[in-house]
Order: C-alpha cells, then sequence, then structure tokens
C-alpha cells in the first residue's frame, strides 16, 4: 500500500432519487462515528449533487460522473464543470468506460474534460481500463498504458488528479482480476504517470474499479500501488460503502 491517502469513492451511474438521500444521511453517520483512514467521495446523479453535498458535508465529498470540456454556453443537456462546482461537487468522474462505450468518448476528448475540470476547481477521476478481448489477447498493459499516455498531460495538475484502474470486464460483474493482475497494472500505471509528471507522478492515487465488495475490499485494496477504490454496485447501500472504505482502518 502506498503512503498516500487512499481515496474510496463510490460511483451511483443513473441511480438514485431523492428518497436514497437517506443512505447519504447513513453513510455519514458512520463517516463520523467511525471514521476510516480514507478520504470518501460519493457521486450522484447530477439530479442530486446539490442535496448530496448539504448532506454529507465535510464528512464525505460529492463529485459528478461527467463534465463538459467546454465552458458555459449553448449546450443543450451538457454541464459544464463550473456549474458541478457551484453545486457542490469537488471531484468529477472522467472517461468511465460505460460513457467512452455510450458516448464513443475518446482519450482526447476525456483530456479536454479533465482540462476544464482542473480549470474549474474539481479533481478529475480519469477511468482507464482494458476489454475481455484485449485481456485475453494479452494487450491489456499496452491498451491501458496508451489511455493513460493519450488521457493525460503534463499541464494537469497531479496533485489533484486520481486515476481509476477499471477492467471493463469486471465492471458490474462479479469478477475481479487477481490480485497480481491488479498490482502489475497499477504500478504499469504508475510509470506512466512518472513518465508524464516526473516525481509529481508518484503521488497520484490509482484507484481499483470493478466490482468491489465488502468480501474483496482488503484484498484488492491492498495490491501493489492501489490508492483506493471507485465503487459502482456496493456504493448505493450504506452499510456496504463504509464497509469497502473500513478496508482502511
Ligand atoms: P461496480 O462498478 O462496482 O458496480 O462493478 C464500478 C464502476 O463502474 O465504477
Amino acid at each position: 500500500m502506498t503512503a498516500i491517502r487512499p481515496l474510496v469513492a463510490g460511483n451511483w451511474k443513473m441511480n438514485g432519487l431523492h428518497a436514497s438521500l437517506a443512505e447519504l444521511d447513513a453513510m455519514r453517520a458512520r463517516a463520523l462515528a467511525a471514521p476510516p483512514a480514507c478520504d470518501l467521495a460519493i457521486c450522484p446523479p447530477a439530479t442530486l449533487i446539490s442535496a448530496a453535498a448539504a448532506i454529507l458535508a465535510p464528512a464525505i465529498a460529492v463529485g459528478g460522473q461527467d463534465c463538459s470540456e467546454l465552458p458555459p454556453g449553448a449546450h443543450t443537456g451538457d454541464l459544464a464543470a463550473q456549474q458541478l462546482r457551484d453545486a457542490g461537487a469537488t471531484f468529477v468522474i472522467l472517461g468511465h468506460s460505460e460513457r467512452r462505450a455510450d458516448h464513443r468518448e475518446t482519450d482526447a476528448l476525456v483530456l479536454a474534460k479533465a482540462r476544464a475540470a482542473s480549470a474549474a476547481g474539481l479533481a478529475p477521476i480519469v477511468c482507464v481500463g482494458e476489454t475481455r478481448a484485449e485481456r485475453e489477447a494479452g494487450r491489456a498493459l499496452a491498451v491501458v498504458g496508451a489511455q493513460v499516455a493519450a488521457s493525460l498531460a503534463a499541464d494537469l495538475d497531479a496533485a489533484t488528479l486520481v486515476v481509476a484502474y477499471e477492467p471493463v470486464w469486471a465492471i458490474g460483474t462479479g469478477l475481479t482480476p487477481t490480485v497480481a493482475d491488479v498490482a502489475q497494472m497499477h504500478v504499469h500505471i504508475r510509470a506512466g504517470l512518472v513518465e508524464i509528471f516526473g516525481a509529481k507522478g508518484a503521488g497520484v492515487r490509482i484507484l481499483y474499479g470493478g466490482s468491489v465488495k465488502p468480501q474483496n475490499a482488503r484484498e484488492l485494496l491492498g495490491a501493489a500501488e492501489v490508492g483506493g477504490a471507485l465503487v459502482g454496485g456496493a456504493s448505493l447501500k450504506a452499510a456496504d460503502f463504509m464497509a469497502i472504505a473500513a478496508a482502511y482502518s
């Protein structure tokens, strides 16, 4: 485990109504009663960011799940990074594999979004990860290395940047890589970050994501160069999310 303070972030995806805010109340109560030795964040849908920030601050940070690469203007349906920040977000997930697949987001677009996020004072959580076919073809390291090189650039603020390694085949499937595979990939990503940012690349948090559960969190988060988790399904319930965070205690 690295010396960097880890981050456990929840990605609610397109889930959550105002009725779900009770889970956030429970998370805040648990985070205050038994604070884990990590930072915490929840990325709810944009409709809940303001309400979530009001409930969770200051124990748990709030993030968006995407932002536009553009400044505010005539772009119906999009959200500018400044708007997320104004609503109370301090993080934003970018380049999640679901957005790369559903909205054809490229590495170049993800980089543009990361620049917009940084400029607005948001910490980008930039996601990378290989598909099952790419892993089976022995190309996982090359694919993820290329995503890191093209989705990030030296002008981003390494001090706030977060990278999340999420194998596409592990997301929402209950499947996870071996601890050795996670460690190998995270060491590879670390090398890519040092190539881009120099010594500052050594301090960037690299999260693991993909079917993280209370039962496997301690093992996965103990792998080399893993600086936290990006949690999907298991972040919807306060008990599960906080049990994962308790891997850092
Ligand atoms: P999962 O999702 O934990 O439900 O696999 C992770 C993610 O997509 O961020």
